[in-house]
């Protein structure tokens, strides 16, 4: 139990085994997350948790099962198609079609919180530019931004970044460019903020304080 607890800051055993096979994230990123949910917790910040492309809902059940036992009285909410990438948009480039690209239906996202036998988040199925605008909560203190193109990204942030809590904290996967993807994530990024973003594990890390962009303490960022 040691060994879990060390490895990605959880001590569920199913959950442990799925986050070993996934390669969305690091085991370095799952403590990260675990980390700043701890700071959030002692910084008593106000607003829901939400993840803007779940997938198969291995992150969404370690982020459940952090809030069950830091925040009982928060929510987690997720979005996703349950059908895969949308086609590229004008100026995106990929080295594949993306059309349908991580096609995983509901039932898996079921299976997978079953597996790990935690309670369902609220779950919001359909293109972010049809849910997000009228599913999101309107407080929010952690937001995961996961939806990996550039037209996912734009809507992701135009609607989660004005929600976020004073003191929220939003995470962005894909800011550093990969040889898979292109600079699509980056590219939404710098056309929102204007900034070069802090980061932490291969993503940008950030709290909102005041309206402004600004890093994290040194020691909630080191893992
Ligand atoms: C990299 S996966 C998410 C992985 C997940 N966050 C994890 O850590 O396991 C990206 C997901 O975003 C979803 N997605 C991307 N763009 C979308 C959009 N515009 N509308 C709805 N879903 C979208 C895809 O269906 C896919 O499941």
């Amino acid at each position: 139990m040691t060994v879990l607890t060390n490895v990605f800051g959880t001590e569920n055993p199913a959950l442990h085994a799925l986050l070993l096979e996934t390669k969305m994230l690091a085991p370095e990123g799952y403590r990260l997350f675990a980390k700043i949910m701890q700071f959030l917790a002692r910084s008593k910040v106000p607003g829901d948790f939400v993840e803007v492309g779940c997938e198969r809902g291995r992150t969404s059940c370690f982020l459940q099962e952090h809030i069950l036992r830091l925040f009982p009285e928060k929510t987690l909410h997720v979005f996703d198609s349950f059908t895969g990438l949308p086609p590229e948009e004008p100026g995106e480039r990929y080295n594949a079609p993306t059309k349908g690209m991580m096609s995983v239906p509901l039932s898996l996202f079921y299976e997978t919180f079953a597996l790990c036998k935690l309670p369902l988040p609220h779950i919001h199925a359909g293109w972010f530019r049809d849910t997000l605008p009228v599913s999101l909560p309107s407080n929010i203190c952690f937001a995961f931004l996961d939806g990996d193109m550039m037209s996912s990204m734009r809507i992701s942030l135009q609607e989660v970044i004005p929600r976020l809590a004073d003191g929220g904290i939003c995470a962005i996967h894909d800011y550093r460019i990969s040889p898979v993807w292109d600079e699509g994530v980056r590219r939404a990024c710098d056309e929102y903020f204007r900034q070069e973003l802090p980061m932490a594990d291969a993503m940008a890390i950030f709290q909102i304080r005041n309206g402004a962009v600004q890093p994290l303490p040194k020691e909630v960022i080191t893992v």
